[in-house]
């Protein structure tokens, strides 16, 4: 038996790497920690919320105290951390509370594995969930690798480059096992509609203008989600300590590219007749500092422990339009600021 926590669960990415965790391992025993700002969704784990093996503790990684309670209470042997502020806009309008979540949120998580897990730092793993953008921004050629350089520009990739090396120092200063994942940009199912794709979509379906920035040459390399998991997974249970690794498709795409050919499955799905959709297309204002390009060279993990990512790009998106247009309620309950009261009702007794 291994008890697993897991930050961040209720956000797009953790829901994934929960619902994985949950049904992969019935003999691990996984909780899920996770503030529930306004990208935590409980109804994204409904599928798994009554499993014996899965439990749902509201807290706020800044908060230093309840953190170290819940490491007192829970002999953990492992943290798979992804709680975060991850939007890059918001980050632009409040990086102050990115620095607390992503900075301070997760010294508070180290500080507390560094005392609880004293004498059994070889028995114990933190695993460091992270994004490629804290390499900064590529040119029209070359790719990231795990030694390029640290080079962020955005307060958020700023602040989650500041959290890889705290990591990576308390590995080197302590000898905790330490493991880091920078991924490309993921996309697919349970995606807040604040991001380029799951907006998009929702814009397209309601006859909205879809806003690209500036003139939608920034390239993308995007990821189907529940590849991002199953990578996860396997770094969890392979990685030596200390290691990083890319994760990423090679699937690069110019955003306005994407967005034409997200207009044509709409069209498709929605039927509507061929270029309907792109009429919705608004190109607006370009984001402050906006990075031209990211692109993932993942070899070191194809080839150190065989992962490769299942999806063509083609298929996991028409996948993720068949997901958000199945789900309206899921979509109108996020819209609407519905979803907040699922804790209240689903959780709050328990
Ligand atoms: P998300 O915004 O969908 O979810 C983040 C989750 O963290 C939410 O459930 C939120 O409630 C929780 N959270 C935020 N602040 C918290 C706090 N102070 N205490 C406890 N919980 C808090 O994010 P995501 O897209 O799922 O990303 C998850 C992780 O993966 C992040 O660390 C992000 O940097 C990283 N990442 C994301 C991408 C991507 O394309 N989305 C790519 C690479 C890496
Ligand atoms: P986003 O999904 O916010 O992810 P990130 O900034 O972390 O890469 O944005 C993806 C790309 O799409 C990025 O180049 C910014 C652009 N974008 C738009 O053109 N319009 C939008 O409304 C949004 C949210 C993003």
């Amino acid at each position: 038996m291994k008890k697993i926590l897991i930050t961040g669960g209720a956000g797009f990415i953790g829901s994934h790497v929960v619902r994985r965790f949950v049904n992969t391992y019935p003999n691990y025993q996984i909780v899920n920690l996770d503030k529930l700002t306004y990208a935590g969704n409980l109804a994204n784990l409904k599928d798994v919320e009554n499993q014996p093996n899965y439990r749902f503790v509201k807290i706020d990684i800044i908060d230093a105290q309840a953190i170290n309670e819940l490491f007192a209470e829970e002999n953990f042997d492992a943290v798979i951390h992804l709680a975060a502020e991850s939007h890059v806009d918001r980050s632009i309008v409040d990086p102050t509370a990115f620095v607390m979540t992503n900075v301070i949120g997760t010294v508070n998580l180290l500080n507390a594995a560094r005392e609880y897990w004293k004498g059994a730092y070889d028995q114990k793993r933190f695993y460091h969930v992270s994004t490629d953008e804290v390499y900064g921004a590529l040119g029209e050629t070359g790719m990231f690798t795990e030694t390029t350089a640290y080079d962020p520009h955005s307060p958020y990739s700023a602040s989650k480059a500041s959290s890889d090396h705290f990591v990576r120092a308390y590995h080197d200063t302590y000898g905790m096992d330490c493991v880091i994942s920078n991924c490309s940009n993921n996309y697919g199912s349970h995606h807040f509609p604040e991001k380029l794709i799951p907006l998009a979509i929702n814009n397209i379906k309601n006859n909205k203008p879809v806003p690209v920035y500036g003139k939608g040459e920034n390239v993308r390399d995007w990821l189907w989600v529940e590849d991002h998991a199953r990578a996860i997974d396997v770094i969890f249970h392979q990685a030596k300590t200390g290691e990083t690794y890319n994760i990423g498709g090679h699937n690069e795409w110019k955003n306005i590219d994407l967005i034409h050919l997200l207009c044509k499955i709409m069209d498709k799905k929605l039927g509507r007749k061929e270029g309907e959709s792109a009429e919705l297309i608004t190109f607006v204002t370009d984001r402050a500092g906006h990075d031209l390009r990211y692109a993932i060279d993942s070899t070191k993990l194809q080839k150190e422990l065989d992962w490769v990512p299942s999806l063509q790009f083609e298929e996991g998106l028409e996948k993720t339009v068949d997901w958000y247009l199945a789900n309206d309620e899921w979509l109108n309950n996020v819209t609407s600021g519905n979803y907040q009261s699922y804790y209240e009702k689903q959780y709050k007794n328990r």
